[in-house]
């Protein structure tokens, strides 16, 4: 499995983005984690099978999806010591412009640190922010504000991500999304932390805006209300819910509800300023379903990161003076569609993960085939199996995995892996109507996932070249603030996200 070919000399590779020819005083960057072609096509697919409210017959012509209208070029992903990459090495590359090793969060393989596009946009005077719905720990939110050889090193990343022991302090202004035990020292019943730093204790005394669940968020008021920056929001103790669990309970903000509050409240703050803004969105979760090979999650978590763009285009046209990319950082799971008919994906309304949940919860009085029969299959959205297929179901490891397998086959799809895939991925952009024609001629072509944030650089007028050598300077002096070394350094692309 383990592609070792030598990527050397990375940097040596022309130029195939233009300079650039946009100006904008706000940026936004948007990440649909492990989103592949495959992906696109099956959200739309379905989504205009159910939308047609008639399955017998196949719709006569398919919408297009918001994604669809803002195609510009295509990515190469791979990381320095791996054809296929994982998301720490693909994010270095797209937030600080070098190819890195797997599992290496915003540091190069030599181990030195690198500045990412946002670092250089708050040294700058702008404001920033990072959106999730994975851990707000995890490698993509990561690599623009943590330096540390490792993604598992999850506890010096959480501190990073507030300023503490990062060499340039709070580089992010407004932080949302799940992970909220790696701030809890760890004799707080909920923490997940190795140490007895109580990261929510010093967020407050830097004078952070917290809020810890779903009420404390709509206490933001959508970004339009008093609450000041800096905002640290987190609103789960591990990841946020898949979108097609989250909609049914509510109880966690969604990604656009979230993209929404930290666009007001950053647009609030710099609104009547020279500076503007940076933000990198990420749709974290589209991956796991890529890895979990379940494909109605997969499904639900595209659909949402359309809705984003969409809602990012409405947002951009209000705010001409805004500009947006989006690129996966690589593919996840190898999705095929053959023998495709998407449809029965319309019957899940919950992830293989969350019916394992359920299973694993039943009452011990239950019957374990009445269970699955009458209480998980409905919502798995697995018609008619047959008694080969519930003795399969009953003797399986994990129900919810098997589940979701046979809605795959259901729905003519398979799975190539429960990892990543090498294929290129597909860039997208938008610009108000004054500078989109430049921005897809800037863009169009296949670019190296490196040339990304030197094309942002541009656009906003940064320097990211001069935060390297703050960091690494910084690091000669005393490298402690880097963290623990070398720990968890598997083979990140195939047994992690
Ligand atoms: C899709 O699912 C919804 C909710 O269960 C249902 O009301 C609708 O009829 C389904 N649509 C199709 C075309 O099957
Ligand atoms: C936090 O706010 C208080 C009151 O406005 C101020 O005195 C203090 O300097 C602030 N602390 C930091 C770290 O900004
Ligand atoms: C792939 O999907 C097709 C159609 O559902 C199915 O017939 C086939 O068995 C699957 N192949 C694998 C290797 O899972
Ligand atoms: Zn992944």
């Amino acid at each position: 499995m383990r592609a070792t070919t030598a990527v050397a000399a990375v940097g040596a590779f022309a130029h195939t983005v233009a300079s650039a020819s946009v100006q904008a005083k706000n940026f936004i960057y948007v990440v649909p984690d492990g989103y592949g072609q495959s992906s696109q096509t099956m959200a739309r697919d379905l989504k205009s099978l159910v939308d047609s409210g008639n399955p017998a017959s196949r719709p006569g012509e398919i919408p297009p999806l918001a994604a669809d209208e803002l195609v510009v070029g295509l990515v190469r992903t791979y990381a320095a010591n791996n054809l296929i990459t994982d998301s720490a090495a693909s994010g270095t590359a797209f937030a600080a412009g070098y190819k890195s090793n797997n599992g290496m969060i915003g540091v190069i393989p030599d181990g030195r640190p690198v500045g990412s596009i946002l670092e250089a946009a708050k040294v700058a005077g702008m404001r920033t922010g990072l959106v999730v719905t994975s851990t707000i720990n995890h490698a993509t939110p990561a690599v623009y504000a943590a330096h540390t050889d490792s993604r598992g090193n999850l506890d010096t990343i959480a501190e990073h991500e507030v300023g503490y022991n990062h060499p340039l302090g709070a580089v992010v202004d407004i932080l949302l999304g799940g992970g909220r035990c790696s701030f809890y020292p760890q004799d707080h019943d909920d923490s997940c932390r190795s140490d007895d730093l109580d990261l929510w204790a010093y967020a407050e005394e830097q004078n952070f805006t917290i809020a810890r669940n779903r009420e404390e968020f709509d206490s933001l008021d959508q970004g339009l209300g008093g609450a000041r920056l800096p905002i640290l929001g987190l609103f789960n103790d591990g990841d946020l819910r898949y979108e097609i669990d989250r909609r049914v309970t509510q109880d966690e903000p969604s990604l656009i509800e979230m993209a929404e509050t930290a666009l007001n409240t950053l647009h609030r703050a710099t609104h009547c300023k020279d500076k503007g803004f940076f933000i990198m969105i990420e749709a974290s979760r589209i991956d796991h379903a890529g890895h979990a090979n379940d494909p109605a999650a997969h499904a639900a978590d595209t659909l949402m990161y359309n809705d984003l763009l969409n809602y990012l285009r409405g947002w951009i046209d209000e705010h001409p003076d805004t500009v947006m990319m989006s690129a996966a950082d690589h593919e996840c799971g190898g999705l095929t569609l053959n023998g495709f008919n998407p449809l029965p994906l319309n019957g899940s309304s919950h992830s293989g993960e969350h019916l394992q949940q359920l299973w694993r919860g039943r009452p011990s009085s239950a019957d374990p085939r009445q269970f699955l029969v009458s209480e998980l299959l409905p919502l798995s959205g697995v018609r008619n199996p047959t008694e080969a297929e519930i003795n399969t179901l009953l003797s399986a490891s994990n129900v919810g995995s098997e589940l979701v397998s046979l809605l795959s086959s259901r729905a003519g799809v398979n799975w190539s892996t429960g990892g990543h895939t090498a294929s290129d991925i597909t860039l997208f952009a938008y610009a108000a109507s004054n500078q989109i024609n430049a921005l897809k001629a800037d863009l169009a072509g296949n670019h190296e996932n490196t040339e990304l944030p030197r094309y942002i650089e541009e656009v906003l007028g940064l320097d990211m070249d001069a935060v390297t050598q703050v960091l690494q300077a910084a690091a000669e002096e005393d490298e402690a603030w880097l963290g623990k070394r070398g720990i968890d350094v598997r083979d990140e692309h195939i047994h992690s996200h």
